[in-house]
C-alpha cells in the first residue's frame, strides 16, 4: 500500500488519530471536567450518525488508522452500537476504540465487542464510594467496578483505566488504583489536571500534581521498568515487573508532548479541533451540510484544516484560556 501523505500538518506530524465525540452530554459530572451547572447542546446540532459515519470515512481514506470515540459519554448517545458496527468495518482502520466511564459498561460491554469495538478505556479516580461521588457530584462506584468486570467478561484486552489525579482529593489513592490494575490484569494511566472550561468547585493551581511525583510514590511499591512501546496516544508507559500491566503517565502540563502528536478531534457538533489546547477549529458540520453526499469537497477542507493544526499548547493552571469544557472536546 502506498504511503497517505495527505495529513500532514507544517510541522511535518503525519495525523492518523481522530478522536470522535459523540455526544457533549454524560451521566456524570466530574468536578474537574464540569461546572455544576452545565448546559448541552440541542439534540439537531449534533452530527447524525450519517455525518459521523461519512466523516470517519473521509478520515480514513485520508490516511486515518486509529479513531477514538469520546463524548461527554459516548454511551449516552442512543445510536452508539450501530455507529460502532458501521466503523469497525471501515476498510484501511486499524483500531476503533473508546473512553468511557464505565456506568453503563454492565448492560453494553458485550454487545459493543459484538459490535467490533477493539480496545475500551474506563475513567476511575477514586476506589472509594463516598470520595468517588463527590468527584463525579453522582457517580456510584461500584456500578463503574461491574462495568470494568463486564469489559473484561465481554473479552476485551488491554482494557486501559484513566485517572485524573487532583492533589488533596485523591492523590493519595495513586498506589491503590495501580494494586486495583496490576490485580486484575489491566493498564492504567494517571493524567495531569489541564485547565480547561471554567469552573468553581476548586482552583486548579492548588490541585496541580506531576507525573514525576506521581512515578516516584509509585516506585516505592512497584518496580517500574522503561519501555518505547506506545498505543499511538500521548501515554508514557512502563512495564510493571512480573505482571502484564503497563502505567502510564499523561502529563500534558510538566511534559509537552506536542512534537509528537499525531491527533484530531472532532466535536460532537462537527468542529474539527486541530489541538486540545487551542480554540483554532473547522466548521466542518457547516460544510457536510452545504454539500452533503460530496466526499471530495469533505476531503479537501479535511486536507485544508490541516495546515492550520497548532505547534503546541500552552497550559497555565493559573489560568483558563480554553472556554471549552473537557465535556465538548471528547478527553
Ligand atoms: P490509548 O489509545 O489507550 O493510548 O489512549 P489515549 O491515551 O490516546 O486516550 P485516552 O482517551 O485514554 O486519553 C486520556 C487523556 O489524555 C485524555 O482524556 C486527555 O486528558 C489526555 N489527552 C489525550 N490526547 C491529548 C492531547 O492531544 N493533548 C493533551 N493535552 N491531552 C491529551
Ligand atoms: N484535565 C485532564 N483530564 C480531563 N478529563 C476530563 N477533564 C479533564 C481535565 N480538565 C479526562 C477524564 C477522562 C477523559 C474523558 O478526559 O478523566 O479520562
Ligand atoms: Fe463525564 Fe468524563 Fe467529564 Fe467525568 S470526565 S463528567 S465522566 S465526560
Amino acid at each position: 500500500m502506498t504511503v497517505n501523505t495527505a495529513l500532514v500538518d507544517p510541522f511535518g506530524r503525519k495525523v492518523d488519530y481522530l478522536r470522535l465525540s459523540v455526544t457533549d452530554r454524560c451521566n456524570l459530572r466530574c468536578v474537574y471536567c464540569m461546572a455544576e451547572d452545565m448546559t448541552f447542546l440541542p439534540r439537531q446540532q449534533l452530527l447524525t450518525l450519517e455525518e459521523l459515519c461519512d466523516t470517519a470515512a473521509a478520515f480514513v481514506e485520508l490516511g486515518v488508522r486509529k479513531i477514538r470515540l469520546t463524548g461527554g459519554e459516548p454511551l449516552i448517545r442512543r445510536d452508539i452500537l450501530s455507529l460502532v458496527e458501521t466503523l469497525s468495518s471501515l476498510p484501511g482502520l486499524d483500531e476503533l476504540t473508546m473512553t468511557s466511564n464505565g456506568v453503563m459498561l454492565p448492560k453494553m460491554a458485550q454487545a459493543l465487542k459484538d459490535a467490533g469495538l477493539a480496545r475500551l478505556n474506563i475513567s476511575i479516580d477514586s476506589l472509594r464510594a463516598e470520595r468517588f461521588k463527590s468527584l463525579t457530584r453522582v457517580g456510584d462506584l461500584a456500578q463503574v467496578l461491574v462495568g470494568i468486570r463486564a469489559a473484561v467478561a465481554a473479552g476485551f484486552t488491554k482494557v486501559k483505566l484513566n485517572a485524573v489525579i487532583l492533589a488533596g482529593f485523591n492523590d493519595d489513592e495513586v498506589l491503590d488504583l495501580a494494586h486495583f490494575a496490576v490485580d486484575n490484569g489491566l493498564d492504567i494511566s494517571f493524567i495531569e489536571e489541564m485547565p480547561l472550561g471554567e469552573i468553581s468547585s476548586h482552583s486548579r493551581s492548588n490541585t496541580q500534581i506531576s507525573s514525576e511525583q506521581l512515578r516516584q510514590q509509585l516506585a516505592s511499591e512497584f518496580s517500574l521498568l522503561d519501555t518505547a512501546e506506545t498505543t499511538g496516544g500521548p501515554s508514557r508507559y512502563f512495564r510493571v515487573a512480573h505482571s502484564p500491566s503497563k502505567i502510564g503517565f499523561i502529563s500534558p502540563m510538566s511534559n509537552n508532548f506536542c512534537s509528537s502528536c499525531n491527533r484530531v478531534r472532532l466535536t460532537a457538533q462537527g468542529r474539527l479541533l486541530l489541538c486540545l489546547g487551542n480554540e483554532h477549529s473547522v466548521d466542518l458540520r457547516a460544510i457536510l451540510r452545504r454539500h452533503p453526499g460530496d466526499v471530495a469537497c469533505l476531503k479537501q477542507h479535511i486536507i485544508a484544516a490541516i495546515t492550520k493544526k497548532p505547534e503546541r499548547h500552552y497550559f497555565d493552571p493559573e489560568r483558563t484560556e480554553i472556554v471549552r469544557f473537557m465535556n465538548m472536546t471528547g478527553g
